[in-house]
């Protein structure tokens, strides 16, 4: 979650003289970024650069990043007409960028820390393509939801095809494990979740754990948690709203659990980082645990605060298990 990115002056470099989109196409430059927070702040594992909605773009809908607003689909797919123009398309020629910045960031690693490939839920995904972008309410998607389910399971369908092609690229270009984000799945009870998204979100990822292992975000889905517990995934990556050890007693001793700093706390002097990492280090002791956030990095984070974070994980981390 933008572990490459703004807050990162070596990144800032090389944006200053592209845009977003290009840098994700441009499996060079997306590699050397991919690369960066490996070198530079000591991370274990490195994120392809790439963006969640890459996937929809290459499916027909017209996106482009607008400075300030964030991500932009228009036209908004709104009814089942609309959604006619999605299509299933070859994920070798439309997304072979992000395989091509795969397979280059393995050689440069050179089994230094595995790569993680990634996705959006197709709830998620949908999230930004019926909205038309970033929004507080999402009520394009959740008044679809309400009055037409069976519609907008189309879609969802759709783009669940589209992205378990897309994630099995990725394996096959060198991915060795893989996320899968759903930033909105929160927006839904337990019971529309259940109905809704979980249904592609199991189409998308049926089978892909017996492969490489697989991470699932959710964020503000801690009312979800006994329908999370049962996917089939590897390890559950959760945000900072509820502590790792009441995360655990809900689903239970066998799943990894990773998280959960809340991005903000990065902002605090390094002394008050290093014991908020341990306290998270501390309430993760009761199973595996991956330290990590619980949402993106602001880009406002100094690359210091970074680091504290970084390096207390490793130390208390360590600590832990010994
Ligand atoms: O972590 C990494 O380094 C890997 C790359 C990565 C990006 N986006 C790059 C990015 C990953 C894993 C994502 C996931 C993503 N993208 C999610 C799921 C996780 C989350 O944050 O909830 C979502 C919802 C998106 C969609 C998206 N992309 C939005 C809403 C925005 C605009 C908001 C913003 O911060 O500007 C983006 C842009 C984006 N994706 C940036 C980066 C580094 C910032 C681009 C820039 O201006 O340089």
């Amino acid at each position: 979650m933008r572990q490459a990115g703004r807050y990162l002056p070596e990144y800032r470099a090389i944006r200053a003289g592209t845009d977003f989109l290009t840098l994700c196409k441009t499996p060079a430059l997306a590699a050397e970024v991919t690369v960066q927070p490996v070198d530079i702040l000591g991370v274990d594992a490195a994120i392809v650069f790439a963006d969640i909605l890459l996937v929809p773009e290459a499916m027909g809908s017209n996106l482009r990043f607008v400075k300030g607003d964030g991500p932009v689909f228009d036209p908004p797919i709104r009814s089942t007409t609309d959604a006619a123009s999605l299509i299933r398309p070859d994920v070798e020629r439309s997304l072979g960028y992000v395989f091509e910045t795969i397979a280059e960031v393995r050689r440069v690693l050179d089994g230094r820390v595995p790569v993680i490939g990634f996705a959006g839920t197709p709830w998620t995904v949908a999230a930004y393509v019926v909205e038309g972008g970033t929004s507080k309410h999402y009520p394009s998607l959740l008044g679809w939801s309400h009055s037409d389910p069976a519609g907008l399971a189309g879609v969802l369908e759709k783009i669940a095809d589209t992205s378990r092609d897309y994630l099995l690229g990725q394996i096959d270009a060198g991915a060795q494990a893989l996320q899968v984000f759903d930033t909105w799945g929160g927006l839904l009870d337990a019971e529309r979740f259940r109905a809704i998204a979980l249904p592609a979100l199991l189409r998308m990822i049926d089978g892909l754990r017996d492969k490489v292992p697989l991470i699932y975000y959710g964020q503000g889905t801690n009312h979800l948690l006994p329908i999370l517990r049962e996917l089939p995934i590897d390890v559950l990556s959760v945000d900072w709203r509820v502590p790792l050890d009441q995360v655990r007693q809900a689903v239970g001793p066998d799943i990894a659990l990773q998280g959960n700093l809340d991005p903000t706390a990065l902002l605090a002097p390094p002394a008050q980082i290093d014991r908020a990492v341990a306290k998270v280090v501390e309430a993760g002791r009761g199973g595996a645990h991956v330290v990590n956030l619980g949402h993106g990095i602001l880009p406002m984070t100094p690359v210091e605060h970074a680091r504290a974070f970084i390096d207390g994980a490793k130390r208390h981390g360590v600590q832990a298990s010994a």
